[in-house]
């Protein structure tokens, strides 16, 4: 449904803004290499040059990523033990542990960026760093799970394939893994629907109800208007972002309404319309308040999500302090072996 395919021709910076990207007292001769690199569309490696402000950015960018993806496990992990049959039970652990999976690597990404894992983790923790507002929703019924998979991954692949051409090696790397493993879940749960739809009518009514509620945040989840987006300018001149929140909205409202059709869902918007002059879809205002609150630590379920995540890193100390102490005897062992 989503292609994983790269070239998408987009400006990278948005028209007509000039982005000084120059730091006072900055090293010139290195910071002219380094544009270079960046006009030129070159990858920028853990051991080059950059400036501080581009650490900056991608360490709050990457780290609130691998964020996401820890906390986006969840939401769905709760229906591990509920799933309908064993077949849909193997396939959403498959899709959790992914999540999993796409949190470390990302967290080994911004690693290379010279800040350490267990500061990233305490930011989370004390609730100082951010994760997508998507995640602080509940999950109310099975159709949640198809709903998640078809809409948030749906989004999540739209927003993602164009960061595999980060102009950051080890970003943009980990993102080609991931990618294609998000499509997996994107399907996952188009079929879960799609099964759902095909059975009784109280379960149609459960996918629309999980439509209707999960449609608008997935819409916010793009982040705000780009007129409205601090971070959009230097990250677009960066290479770090290739497409702005609002193109990447629109692409995402434009391809999911032939597949709704396909479900034979309702999307929960009246304005929503082809507009043939744009040649896009017309759609209705986002609550950007409701965003904001979600943002800022006040949506349904963010106390909920934060406690949970905190429990289980706690839960996990004891298989940290297994792993480091059998490391340390492997050490000695081959220590004492090799003398
Ligand atoms: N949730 C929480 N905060 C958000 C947000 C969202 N959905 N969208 C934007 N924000 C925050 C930004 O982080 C920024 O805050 P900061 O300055 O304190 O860091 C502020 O709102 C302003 O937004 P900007 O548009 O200026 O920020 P960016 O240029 O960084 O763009 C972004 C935001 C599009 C989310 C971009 O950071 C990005 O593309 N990140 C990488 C992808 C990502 O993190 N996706 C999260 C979902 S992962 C996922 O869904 C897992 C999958 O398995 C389902």
């Amino acid at each position: 449904m989503y292609t994983q395919a790269l070239d998408i021709p987009e400006p990278r910076q948005q028209a007509g803004e000039a982005v000084s990207t120059i730091a006072e007292g900055c090293d010139l001769p290195r910071q002219a290499q380094f544009d270079t690199k960046i006009d030129s569309d070159r990858k920028i490696e853990p051991q080059d040059w950059m400036p501080d402000a581009y650490r900056r950015t991608l360490l709050r960018q990457i780290s609130q990523h691998a964020h996401s993806e820890i906390v986006g496990m969840v939401p769905e992990g709760n229906w591990i033990s509920r799933a309908p049959s064993l077949k849909r039970k193997a396939i959403l652990l498959a899709k959790v542990q992914d999540e999993g999976g796409h949190g470390l690597y990302l967290y080994s990404a911004a690693e290379t960026l010279g800040t350490g894992r267990d500061s990233m983790l305490a930011a989370l923790h004390s609730g100082k760093a951010k994760y997508s507002s998507i995640f602080n929703y509940p999950t109310l019924t099975w159709a949640d799970v198809g709903t998640i998979g078809w809409l948030v991954d749906g989004a999540a692949i739209m927003n993602q394939v164009p960061i595999c051409r980060c102009s950051y090696g080890p970003y943009a790397r980990a993102m080609i893994r991931i990618c294609k493993e998000e499509s997996f879940h994107q399907r996952q749960g188009f079929d879960n629907l799609l099964t759902m739809m095909k059975g009784t009518s109280a379960q149609r009514e459960m996918v629309q109800d999980a439509v209707n509620r999960w449609w608008w945040p997935v819409l916010a989840m793009f982040g705000p208007p780009d007129t409205d987006s601090p971070n959009s300018a230097l990250g677009m001149r960066w290479g770090i972002k290739r497409i702005s929140n609002d193109d990447l909205r629109q692409k995402f409202v434009d391809a999911t309404v032939p597949q709704a059709k396909i479900l034979g869902v309702t999307l929960p918007d009246a304005e929503l319309k082809w507009n043939d002059a744009r040649g896009h879809y017309d759609y209705g205002p986002i609550d950007w308040d409701e965003f904001w609150a979600v943002v800022n630590g006040n949506g349904p379920c963010n106390r909920e999500r934060l406690a949970t995540r905190v429990k289980a890193h706690a839960d996990g100390q004891w298989v940290r302090d297994a792993a480091l102490a059998h490391a340390d005897r492997k050490r000695a062992r081959e220590m004492k072996e090799a003398a």
